[in-house]
């Protein structure tokens, strides 16, 4: 008989997205006949761009062929992918040398894959409120976890705690959930936090596209001293709407070296290298074609478009909470809109609350910590028509 991971015993039952998807279609089954409006799980709705599409068809065509074919590809991922997202990072001020760049298939695989190269008993940092799989995967590995406190005090932004240390320290920029986002004095605070107790941050900036506020960072890589203490993960999935298509990266540069109990030097970046061409066998190549159309100044300009429907989204959302004068925050920077449930309810109540009273789902802010159990989260994701009909009803509600 195999020995089992107990730590699994130590999770919640099912994923906080599976649970809500849960409910939905226990609801959806018994009420056949109303129409649901979905702005729970941060999934896109508009397709893929002209150009990423053209690109798709470009590259299925070269399979067709032997001499444009291609099979297995480079482990880190396509050079020409590489090299296009390290240009997108110097246009935001950032100098990521693409050799540090790892193509995967989303920084959710990543972000959680990344515990790999970490031993179990380090001390684990994470926000409350926080992106589940944080947590959940290093309760899988049945690491000790240290939460800091995100409450409305300080505006969802926790910052470091001198008298905590830890190994390990998850930070989302802007934040799923809260769409909070920290500006470059904080992340530098963290960078120098982190420096000081020899601690790996891990920076999660899938959301990075959304930032609209002059100045604010889209990259931990824009603040100095970040190469010497920070893995970044992003995503085409919410800047480029690839989240049936798959493609992400992820950052490892190779200042990361840490000394082993045996006084061995190992870097992040080969143990990450040696993990990736272990385990996975890459992006597929016409997926990685396309992303690197998304790159090119038309395809950024298509999806700065998108992401303004969205942004027009969230501003239907906030107009709807500004004129009920209940606090939230994002939105702004953010596609995710994090409010207070209103009446004193609870997230998980509020949830069956206004599926039951006006079919519109969204994510109870219990699903992302203690600290989120009084909040809910909107995405900005729907369609202009669905929002507008989710947030009338919304106010005809309170
Ligand atoms: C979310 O809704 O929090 C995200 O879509 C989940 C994800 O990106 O995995």
């Amino acid at each position: 008989m195999p020995l089992l991971n107990e730590n699994y015993q130590n999770l919640e039952e099912s994923y906080l997205f599976a649970e809500i998807a849960r409910r939905v279609s226990k609801y959806e089954e018994a009420h056949p006949d109303q129409k649901i409006i979905r702005l729970g799980i941060g999934d896109v709705t508009k397709p893929l761009t002209k150009k990423a599409i053209a690109a798709l068809h470009e590259a299925v065509d070269m399979q067709a062929v032997s001499e444009t074919f291609k099979g297995y590809g480079p482990e880190k991922g396509y050079e020409f992918l590489r090299n296009a997202i390290s240009a997108y990072y110097k246009r935001n001020g950032a100098d990521v040398d693409p050799d540090t760049i790892f193509i995967s298939d989303g920084a959710k695989s990543d972000t959680g894959n990344i515990t790999d190269l970490f031993a179990k008993d380090n001390v684990v940092l994470v926000p409350d409120p926080v992106y589940p799989v944080y947590v959940d995967t290093n309760i899988m590995d049945g690491r000790k976890i240290v939460y800091i406190n995100g409450t409305a005090e300080n505006n969802f932004l926790p910052m470091p705690d001198p008298s905590i240390k830890a190994d390990l320290i998850y930070l989302c920029s802007p934040n799923n959930p809260t769409g909070a986002c920290y500006d470059k004095e904080q992340l530098k605070c963290w960078i120098d936090y982190a420096r000081s107790n020899q601690a790996v941050i891990l920076f999660d900036a899938a959301y990075e596209a959304f930032v609209s506020q002059p100045g604010l960072p889209h990259s931990i890589y824009e603040i100095e001293g970040a190469k010497e203490c920070a893995i970044e993960f992003c995503s085409l999935s919410k800047t480029a709407g690839f989240t049936g298509t798959r493609c992400s990266y992820t950052v490892i540069p190779k200042e990361l070296v840490f000394t082993a109990s045996n006084g061995v030097e190992m870097s992040l970046h080969a143990m990450w290298n040696r993990r990736h061409s272990t385990k996975f066998n890459g992006t597929p190549y016409i997926v990685q074609y396309a992303a690197a159309a998304v790159f090119t100044e038309e395809g950024m300009a298509e999806c700065q478009a998108n992401i303004d429907y969205y942004r027009e989204n969230a501003r239907i959302i906030s107009q709807v909470l500004d004129q009920k004068k209940i606090p939230y925050t994002g939105g702004v920077n953010s596609p995710y809109i994090w409010f207070e449930c209103p009446k004193g309810m609870e997230s998980w109540e509020f949830f069956d609350y206004l599926l039951e009273n006006a079919q519109v789902v969204g994510t109870p802010g219990a699903g992302f910590g203690e600290n989120g159990k009084n909040y809910f989260r909107l995405t900005a994701f729907g369609q202009h028509e669905s929002t507008k009909e989710a947030m009338k009803r919304f106010d005809q509600l309170f």
